[in-house]
């Protein structure tokens, strides 16, 4: 089989091809042949060294694939040969072929596309937890979504859409028209304005009841303080670390110096709440994923929403598709073809 290693921590070019032997699923798992795998960021952390989760390098990276079951381990239910599938990987999935636990796999109906399917489960599941699971999410919120226009902001832009809320997004100025035509209320520049003073200024300083904070940083205390009462925050990755292409010491130093403390007190006297969520962290779960991810499938079903795919790129190019997300060129999902 076909695999992306990150061979060393560095800059997109450490991402190499190597061919090993397919394995063999074993107990409750399922082998899939792959045909799109999904990026994310957390893959692009790994590869410069500064991902917390990450196993030693070398490894395999990849969170997520779609294809066909084509072999199946001993006590596996429900999933046969033959059958579309689309999957939480815990690493491993920047593969042509790739071993899974059956509990993370999903039957894709057949009119999804791989493509689209590949693009579901860390972006979506992932939206779904901090807004419907935890966030508890109601229409007449107010919500900030930064980093709008990757693809976990437009996973949430398109929950918002349906649950009918009023969306706040960050995101690069070029972005904009795209982020405006899909639905998004304010789009914020956030990379020339001050997104604080923007949001107050539209909300005349109440705030917003519901933000997605990706970035980490100073932006934790940030954005906690433009919580309006009842008002939640989630923080759910630390994306401002990524200043370059590689890892940078003061970046990391700055980002553990603004580590902010909550006290009980304060947050009762404020009315507020400060949550975290790391999907990579829920492999024990994989029941209530089965169950978020049979409403995602749903909506999808119903044509509420379709996911963004930007652009797909061969295995070959796998150097250029993080370069290309680095770059800040991506609006929505990058995708691997196996
Ligand atoms: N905790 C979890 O379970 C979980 C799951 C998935 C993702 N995440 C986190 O969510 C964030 C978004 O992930 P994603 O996979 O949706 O992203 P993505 O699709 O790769 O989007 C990348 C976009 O993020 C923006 N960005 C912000 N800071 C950046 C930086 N330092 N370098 C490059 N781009 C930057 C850029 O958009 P603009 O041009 O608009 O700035 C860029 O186009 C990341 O922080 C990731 O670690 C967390």
């Amino acid at each position: 089989m076909k695999q992306i290693l990150i061979q060393r921590a560095g800059k997109p070019e450490v991402l190499t091809m190597q061919e090993t032997p397919a394995h063999v699923p074993s107990n409750g798992q399922v082998r899939i042949k792959v045909e799109v795998c999904g990026i994310n960021f957390a893959d692009i952390l790994g590869r410069m060294g500064i991902y917390p989760d990450a196993p030693p390098i070398p490894y395999v990276p990849g969170y997520e694939v779609a294809g066909v079951v084509d072999m199946v381990g001993q006590g596996v239910t429900g999933l046969e040969i033959g059958d579309p599938v689309f999957a939480l990987t815990q690493f491993g999935g920047y593969s042509n072929s790739v071993c899974v636990p059956y509990k993370q796999v999903f039957k894709r109906p057949t009119w999804m596309s791989a493509q689209d399917a590949a693009a579901l489960p860390v972006n979506y599941l992932t939206a779904y937890i901090m807004l419907v699971v935890m966030g508890a999410l109601h229409g007449t919120d107010k919500v900030l979504i930064h980093g709008a226009a990757g693809g976990v902001g437009l996973a949430a832009l398109d929950i918002c859409k349906i649950m009918g809320a009023e969306t706040f997004g960050t995101a690069s100025p070029s972005k904009h028209p795209f982020l405006q035509e899909r639905g998004l209320t304010h789009a914020i520049d956030y990379r020339n304005l001050d997104y604080a003073r923007v949001v107050q200024d539209i909300t005349d300083g109440r705030g917003v009841n519901l933000i997605l904070d990706p970035l980490g940083g100073v932006n934790w205390m940030k954005n906690y303080n433009l919580l309006r009462p009842t008002g939640r925050v989630v923080y759910f990755g630390a994306s401002s670390v990524a200043t370059g292409k590689r890892r940078s010491l003061l970046a990391t130093a700055k980002l553990l110096f603004s580590i902010p403390r909550f006290s009980p007190l304060q947050l009762m006297n404020d009315n507020r709440a400060v949550m975290g969520v790391n999907i990579g962290h829920l492999w024990g779960e994989a029941e209530s994923l089965g169950r978020w991810m049979e409403q995602i499938v749903a909506w999808y079903d119903d044509a509420l929403f379709r996911p963004q795919i930007d652009k797909v790129f061969s295995f070959d190019e796998a150097t250029e598709a993080h370069h290309y997300i680095q770059d800040r060129k991506n609006i929505g999902k990058v995708l691997l073809r196996a």
